[in-house]
């Protein structure tokens, strides 16, 4: 059996490293306990205020965000959080080397309702030791992450984890409380049928997006010449779960729903450590165009478009946009 403490010590002599990801996972086993207690740990529901994305936060979201800070701020190799309930990075400990990006809970909406969420995360090299981080310190493009992974609070609880040039995966085991070693080579099938978007934006996306969904839905009919199925999760980490687990297409595509934001996932704490899974797991990951991990970011909460999973499809997309912006 090989746990997340042995794996750390035997793929990564990065000790400061394994330490901030002890730290993180840690406190991913606490999340996991208070969502398996829900209603009765009093944990439900709205807290009251907006994030700075102007969403409703919920009691959970405002916990999970309140325990990664405090855990990281004790952690002497954090010298920064940002995160997506933050309006802007907070300072951790200056002598430390490792900035820390997350999403403390991801599909916060599925949360009342007893469905999968998740922790993302995202962990980039401070080039300013000694001095007090700042915001600007946190971008940097996905290319630079040293390490990502998200927890899926699902009906086991899973980590999906890169340090290396392997995806690996890691079930929690509630009696114990090890994370337990289950897959050391994810690996994403290049061709799939199976594909996840909000289809009641529609209306709001570019025409090569509503052209590729046009010949998904006509199946065997149309020029795809065979039928693809929907699954949408309606949080990223559990989509972006199933690709891992069986291959498939994600995307949350660029819409004009809402006026100056290129689409509803944030670059920093969600595109750029699922797109580092997914290509490290054989998949591509773009905003339509361009590699994501490529993007050099201007804001810790800036959005982008993002088209993930098995290769030939997001291949697929890409040509799509590509070939119409040609024309
Ligand atoms: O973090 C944003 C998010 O919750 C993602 O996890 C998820 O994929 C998406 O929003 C769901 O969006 P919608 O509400 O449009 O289904
Ligand atoms: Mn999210």
């Amino acid at each position: 059996m090989t746990t997340l403490t042995s794996y750390l010590d035997q793929h990564s002599t990065n000790t400061e490293l394994n330490d901030v990801i002890t730290t993180v996972t840690n406190v991913g086993k606490t999340i996991s306990q208070l969502l398996r207690k829900g209603a009765l740990a009093d944990i439900l529901g709205e807290a009251g205020n907006q994030n700075v994305q102007g969403e409703e936060q919920k009691k959970l979201d405002v916990l999970a965000n309140d325990l990664l800070l405090d855990a990281l701020a004790e952690n002497t190799h954090c010298a920064g959080v940002a995160s997506e309930e933050l309006d802007n990075a907070t300072p951790a400990n200056a002598d430390g080397s490792l900035l820390v990006l997350f999403d403390p809970l991801d599909g916060s909406s599925n949360i009342d309702i007893n469905m999968a969420v998740g922790t993302i995360f995202s962990i980039l090299p401070y080039q300013r030791q000694g001095q007090t981080s700042e915001n600007s310190d946190f971008l940097q493009a996905g290319n630079q992450q040293l390490a990502a992974g998200y927890l899926l609070y699902g009906t086991s609880t899973i980590l999906a984890l890169t340090i290396t040039e392997n995806v690996v995966m890691f079930s929690l085991d509630p009696d114990t409380g090890d994370y337990v070693l289950i897959e050391d080579n994810v690996q994403i099938d290049a061709d799939t049928s199976e594909y996840a978007i909000n289809s009641s934006n529609y209306r709001y996306w570019r025409a090569p997006m509503q052209q590729y969904i046009d010949e998904l839905i006509a199946g065997e009919a149309g020029v795809r010449g065979r039928d693809f199925n929907t699954r949408w999760v309606a949080a990223m980490v559990g989509d972006v779960h199933r690709i891992l687990c069986r291959g498939g297409l994600f995307t949350y595509p660029f819409d004009t729903k809402y006026a100056h934001k290129a689409g509803k996932l944030r670059l920093m704490y969600e595109a750029n450590p699922m797109s580092l899974l997914i290509e490290r797991a054989g998949g591509g990951a773009t905003d339509a165009v361009n590699r994501i991990l490529d993007i050099e970011p201007t804001d810790i909460h800036q959005r982008v478009p993002v088209v993930l999973g098995s290769k030939n499809e997001v291949d697929y997309v890409k040509n799509l946009h590509v070939n119409y912006s040609e024309k």
